[in-house]
């Protein structure tokens, strides 16, 4: 049997950024085995690995992160030596209408995943603990600055929250415990494979179907987009050369209000499906705003880009319609992921929006 270098514990590992993480290391590592460890929420679906799931260096376990019996025995099994983890409730729209599932997941899961990585290491030889979080813990930004990795933590969603609450438990287990872990934080992703109710893929989908495009409050508010293929580069680096104890922003200076990205792709959609010039732009609708609405996200990067030597690849243009093209090339992947009972879910939602 091939003896591996590594085995990584992927959590998380069939959702969006997970899976784009799960095939970098398939492809670009064979001397490392990873172990996709994924509970297969709405949000996982083992068809985003399908090119790569059958690598010999690949398994699957399905499994939630707040069984510690189950973390246990799969750090044993499979002498797992570091851990990459991703496995979250992500979206923060659920977050508003139902906080609890993301406690659970997102802090009660974080920290099971926590004990089982320090039971099972011991005294940490080589051992990393890789936590993927979000730039939304840092709070809302005003028209100037930049997100920097001192700013100081003001989460204001649920989501965010939670994922504060977990950089704060990672922390704390290397302060006490000394486990060597390291932290990102993100900027918004956008690429294929994306749960169709965020908001890129929701457009894309909605312009297909010729269905209203939702536009929350004023459509002012600002996000910083990244490809999500440059995210998961940006978890390699500094997977390989980031330092213990140490936090990493990531994000590509690359800011849009919703509704100029939202005509953006209407445009882009316009000339793909042949529809006359200004045809998607009729669907759109102000609709009530999300609560407590982030106003404006913007990461600076310098310290990753400076210290670990990484950079965005692409351009935005070149990656949104990258990513149209992906959804065109792919309704089957849509229609099957939205087939239970998203639709239903997302039409009650738009409703008590529009009312
Ligand atoms: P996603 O919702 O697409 O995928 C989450 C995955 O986690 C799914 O496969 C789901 O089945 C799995 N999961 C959820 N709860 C689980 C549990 N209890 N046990 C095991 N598996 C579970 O999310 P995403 O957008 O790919 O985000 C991945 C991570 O990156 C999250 O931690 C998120 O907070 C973070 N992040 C996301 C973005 C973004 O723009 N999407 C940006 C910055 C950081
Ligand atoms: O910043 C990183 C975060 O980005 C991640 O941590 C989260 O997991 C991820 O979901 C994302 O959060 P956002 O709330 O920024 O993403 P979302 O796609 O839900 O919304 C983007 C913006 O678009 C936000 O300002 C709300 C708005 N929006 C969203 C939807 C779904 C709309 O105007 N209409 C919509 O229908």
């Amino acid at each position: 049997m091939k003896e591996f270098t590594k085995h990584i514990l992927v959590t998380g590992g069939a959702g969006f950024i997970g899976s784009h993480v799960v095939r970098r290391l398939l492809t670009n590592y064979p001397d490392y085995r990873v172990i996709n460890f994924d509970r297969l929420t709405y949000a996982g679906n083992l068809e985003n690995l399908k090119d790569v799931d059958r690598a010999p260096n690949y398994v699957f376990v399905k499994g939630d992160i707040t069984n510690q019996q189950h973390l246990n025995k799969v750090f044993s099994d499979y002498g797992i030596t570091d851990v990459i983890h991703l496995a979250a409730e992500s979206h923060v729209d659920r977050s508003i209408s139902g906080p609890m599932d993301f406690v659970l997941a997102n802090v009660v899961g974080t920290v099971q995943l926590l004990n089982a990585a320090r039971e099972y290491w011991g005294d940490f030889q080589n051992n990393v603990f890789y936590h993927i979080s979000t730039d939304e813990v840092y709070g809302s930004l005003g028209d100037q600055g930049l997100f920097e990795e001192t700013t100081a933590y003001d989460p204001r969603s649920p989501y965010s929250a939670s994922k504060a609450s977990s950089d704060h438990f990672v922390r704390a287990y290397h302060h006490t415990y000394g486990l060597p872990v390291r932290i990102s934080n993100c900027s918004n992703n956008y690429g294929s494979h994306q749960f169709p109710e965020k908001l890129i893929p929701l457009i894309i989908n909605n312009i297909v179907q010729q269905k209203e495009l939702p536009v929350y409050g004023d459509g002012k508010n600002i996000r910083d987009w990244l490809w999500v293929e440059d995210h998961a580069h940006a978890i390699d680096v500094i997977f390989h050369t980031g330092k213990n104890g140490e936090t990493y922003n990531i994000g590509g200076l690359n800011e849009w209000t919703n509704i100029d990205l939202v005509h953006r792709l209407c445009v882009i959609l316009d000339d793909k499906l042949s529809r006359p010039a200004g045809t998607n732009e009729q669907l759109i609708r102000f609709v009530s705003d999300r609560a407590g609405h982030d106003r404006r996200y913007a990461i600076d990067a310098t310290k990753l880009t400076q210290e670990l030597g990484w950079s965005p690849s692409i351009r935005f243009e070149e990656g949104l319609e990258k990513t149209v093209d992906w959804y065109l090339a792919n309704t089957g992947w849509v229609n099957h992921i939205t087939s239970g009972d998203y639709t239903k879910y997302y039409e009650q939602q738009y409703a008590l929006r529009k009312s």
